[in-house]
C-alpha cells in the first residue's frame, strides 16, 4: 500500500479523476467500484469532465455501487443510486448494462447479495475499488469487527453510521440496516483507492496507518493490500506521524 497527500481537497479529487480516467483509458472494460458520500463527490464531476473533455472511450467500463442504505428507495437523495445517478451515470449517458446498483428496497435481499456477486464474478472480479472511510473506520458498510471474508451481506449498522449518515437525507431519516461490498471484494480488487479529507477524517486515518490491523477497524485490512493507494489532504494527514 500506498500513502500520497496533497495539499487540500481539490487537488487530491483532480489525482483520483485522473487516476480512474487512466484505468479507463488502459482497460477499457474496467469493472470499476464506487462509494458515495462527500469525499468523491468532486472526483467523480471531474472525472466525467475529464472524460467527455479528452474523448475517452466510456461506454465499455462497468460500473459498481460499493453500499446502499436498506429500506431507501433510489429516488430518495440520500441514496447511493442518487447519488451515482446524478455524478456519473447521467452525465456520462452509462447505458443500462453498464451499471449495477444496489437496490436498497428489495423485498429479498439475500437474492440482491448474490447476484451482486454472480455480477462481480461473471466479469472477471473488480479492477479498481474506489472507496472512502467512515468516522468508525468502515469501509462501505463494513462495520467494526465485521468479518474479513464476507462477499456481499447486509449488515446492522452502527450508531456512528446511523447519526452521521443524517447528514445526506433532506429530513430526519431512519437508518437500520446497509447493503455493501465486503472486505473479501477489497483484499481480491486488482486495485483500490481509498480517499479521505478533512480534520474529522484525521483521527481515524491515523488509526487506520499506524493501529493494529484488526476488523475492529475495518479500514486497517487496506494496509495489507499489495495494489493499494490512500489519498488524504493535508488535513486529514494532520496526526500521522510525520517520516522520520
Ligand atoms: C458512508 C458510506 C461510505 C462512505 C463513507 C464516508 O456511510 N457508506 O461508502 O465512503 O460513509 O462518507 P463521506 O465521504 O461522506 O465522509
Amino acid at each position: 500500500m500506498k500513502i500520497a497527500v496533497f495539499d487540500d481537497h481539490q487537488v487530491m479529487s483532480f489525482q483520483a479523476a485522473r487516476m480512474i480516467a487512466t484505468q479507463i483509458k488502459n482497460k477499457p472494460d474496467s469493472v470499476i467500484c464506487l462509494a458515495s458520500g462527500e469525499t468523491p463527490f468532486l472526483a467523480y464531476h471531474l472525472l466525467s469532465t475529464l472524460l467527455l473533455g479528452e474523448g475517452v472511450d466510456h461506454q465499455q467500463f462497468t460500473l459498481i455501487d460499493l453500499d446502499e442504505w436498506v429500506n431507501i428507495p433510489s429516488q430518495n437523495t440520500g441514496s447511493c443510486s442518487y447519488f451515482l445517478h446524478t455524478t456519473l451515470i447521467g452525465p456520462l449517458k452509462l447505458s443500462l448494462s453498464q451499471f449495477k446498483l444496489f437496490d436498497g428496497i428489495a423485498l429479498d435481499l439475500q437474492a440482491e447479495c448474490d447476484a451482486m456477486d454472480e455480477f462481480i464474478s461473471k466479469r472477471g472480479g473488480i479492477d479498481l475499488m474506489v472507496v472512502g472511510i467512515g468516522m468508525n473506520g468502515h469501509i462501505g458498510f463494513n462495520e467494526p469487527g465485521v468479518s474479513t471474508e464476507l462477499y456481499t451481506h447486509v449488515i446492522e449498522l452502527d450508531d456512528t453510521t446511523r447519526t452521521v449518515g443524517q447528514k445526506y437525507f433532506a429530513g430526519k431519516t431512519t437508518l437500520g440496516q446497509g447493503i455493501t461490498l465486503g472486505l473479501k471484494h477489497l483484499q481480491e480488487s486488482n486495485s483500490v483507492l481509498l480517499m479521505a479529507s478533512g480534520d474529522r477524517k484525521a483521527r481515524i486515518m491515523k488509526a487506520t496507518l499506524e493501529g493494529t490491523i484488526d476488523p475492529l477497524v475495518p479500514s486497517t485490512i487496506i494496509r495489507n493490500h499489495s495494489n493499494g493507494l490512500v489519498m488524504l489532504d493535508q488535513k486529514a494527514a494532520s496526526l500521522l506521524t510525520p517520516d522520520e
